[in-house]
């Protein structure tokens, strides 16, 4: 048979009968959609599983701590992305915290290790734009791989979305960053950008090039842990404003820490009850001793100073000179920043003044006003700060008090000498009220110091330089640095029993309340960077 004749025609065949399908009803179709919920939330059991192993809870579970029970309302659980997965290891959305929104997102390390492909960082986008159109913080839960390898420079775009997200809603929406896992590479300069950033030990690293790397390039051997961990971020570099043991203690202070904060930069401050009750702090006299260099904890006099001894320090273990705190007076929130005898007897160094120069602007950022508890032998001496740009740094916190518009209200409670004096929220950079205990000295420098430059060449002269010596640093601390000194001068506002500190500042908080000031029409400053 020649080709011509062959029947080409497809055989007809009988229709296969179809598949029994469901009728289509409303509760058919609910109950495949709660079935679809369920696999989505309760995720891959593998992948829990070795997450739970590694010592971290999944995406969901951390959102439970975080919020308000039930309070939870997720965005886009059923998009997917390269990885095909839903959520594309990403949960996002919106709940409460005592009562109050906050918009969130948790990468969620079972899918592809949490990495950031193009819908992943659409989701946060999307949360990021939420937030500063409702005025409510964000908080970011990271988990994360960092770019999704297999998505290219559409990762790498998600990024900078995230980034240039940041700095648009920095000083109008709190930023806090959580880092509960890996955070590498460029991902890492979101928790850096954010206001606060959190860490696990243990568990959150976060590091622009990982060891495999660093030993590439240097040779130099380190751990995941050294060149990243918690306690390096907490203690050394500063990225990490706060350092905790386990998610639970973690997520249960960043409630706290947004119980103290305004959701936005034109809310009013959260205030809460609080019965007038004695002020009056008579262990304050005994807390801090006359002498003027001998150590003391400031901790102690934050406690005596705020509502129930109750204040959240930030950046506890990093530039322990200076300590930055929130807390209350009569229920009012206030920002409170003080030299810290016990370290490095309180002076000033790079470090000290990076983290409150970021302090100070983050309470101006927010309207909450300013305590400064000044107690300052100087800056730190030496070649390593000089080279290491004290001066740089030390002019970062001269420009934020100087640009600080919010209520503040300076305490010097022993010495303030120098510089540091000037720096520390003085009379003429722009403190509204200053307060000094009885025990106050201001001046240049320290006698024994002031004695040597001055009267160098007598000394060198007298037959008996340390009795001429001890003459001339009582004759210089009486007309100098007596207690009035400033007062008379219209340098400090009033001498203050210690016991009443508490009262005078509260009243001078309330007297400042509607405080305005407006600088003139700029673009912006040119803060030191
Ligand atoms: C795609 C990733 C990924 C990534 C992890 N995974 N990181 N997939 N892109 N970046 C996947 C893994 O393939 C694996 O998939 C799953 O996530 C879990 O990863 P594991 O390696 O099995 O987990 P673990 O042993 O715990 O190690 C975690 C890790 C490691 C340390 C994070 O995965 C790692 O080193 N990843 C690469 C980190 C990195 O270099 N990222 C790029 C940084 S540069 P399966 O399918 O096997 O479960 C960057 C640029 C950002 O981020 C620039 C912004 C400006």
């Amino acid at each position: 048979m020649s080709i011509s004749e062959m029947d080409l025609r497809p055989a007809v065949r009988p229709e296969p009968e179809p598949p029994a399908r469901p009728p289509r009803t409303m509760r058919g179709l609910r109950d495949r959609r709660d079935e679809l919920t369920t696999r989505i939330a309760l995720g891959n059991r593998d992948a829990v599983a070795r997450q739970h192993s590694l010592g971290k809870r999944t995406a969901r579970e951390r959102l439970e701590l975080l919020l308000d029970e039930g309070s939870f309302v997720e965005v886009e659980m059923y998009r997917t992305g390269a990885t095909k997965a839903h959520t594309d290891g990403v949960v996002a959305g919106s709940g409460t915290v005592d009562g109050r929104r906050v918009f969130v997102y948790a990468q969620d390390f079972t899918i592809s290790g949490g990495s950031l492909g193009a819908a992943h960082a659409a989701k946060i986008h999307k949360v990021m734009d939420l937030a500063v159109a409702t005025g409510s913080p964000i908080v970011a839960l990271n988990d994360s791989g960092g770019a999704r390898i297999q998505e290219g420079v559409l990762a790498l775009d998600g990024y900078g979305g995230i980034f240039r997200r940041q700095v648009e809603a920095s000083g109008v929406i709190p930023q806090i960053s959580v880092v509960l896992g890996p955070c590498a590479g460029g991902a890492a300069y979101s928790p850096a950008l954010a206001d606060f950033t959190f860490m696990v030990r243990d568990t959150a690293q976060m590091y622009l090039t990982g060891p495999d790397v660093v030993a590439a390039v240097s040779g130099e051997r380190v751990t995941h842990a050294e060149l990243g961990g918690a306690d390096v971020h907490g203690g050394r570099s500063g990225v990490a404003s706060f350092v905790h043991d386990d998610e639970e203690s973690c997520l249960e202070d960043v409630r706290y820490l947004l119980s103290l904060l305004p959701s936005n930069n034109v809310e009013p401050l959260p205030i809460v009850p609080h019965d007038a009750v004695d002020d009056l702090r008579p262990a304050l006299a005994d807390i801090v001793p006359v002498e003027p260099n001998r150590p003391y904890d400031m901790r102690a006099v934050v406690a005596e100073l705020v509502d129930g001894g109750e204040f959240l320090e930030v950046h506890e273990g990093w530039a322990g000179n200076v300590l930055c705190a929130f807390g209350r007076i009569r229920g009012e929130v206030v920002g409170i920043v003080g030299n810290q005898p016990r370290v490095l007897a309180g002076v000033l160094d790079t470090a000290a003044s990076q983290k409150a120069a970021r302090f100070v602007r983050f309470c101006d950022a927010f309207g909450i006003p300013l305590v400064t508890l000044v107690d300052v032998p100087g800056f730190l001496p030496g070649t390593e700060q000089e080279y290491g740009g004290a001066i740089r740094h030390g002019a970062k916190l001269l420009y934020a008090y100087c640009e600080a518009s919010v209520p503040r209200v300076q305490v010097i409670l022993r010495k303030a000498y120098g510089g540091a004096y000037i720096v520390m929220d003085s009379r003429s950079i722009g403190c509204d009220l200053s307060l000094a205990w009885p025990t106050n000295e201001i001046a240049v420098m320290g006698a024994e110091a002031a004695v040597n430059v001055v009267h160098r060449k007598e000394l060198a002269a007298s037959a008996d330089p340390a009795t001429l010596r001890a003459t001339l640093m009582e004759r210089y601390a009486d007309e100098l640095m007596h207690p009035y000194y400033a007062a008379e001068r219209g340098l400090v506002d009033d001498v203050i029993d210690p016991a009443e500190t508490r009262s005078a500042v509260a009243r001078g908080l309330a007297m400042l309340r509607d405080k305005r000031r407006r600088g003139p029409a700029r673009k912006h400053g040119n803060v030191p960077l």
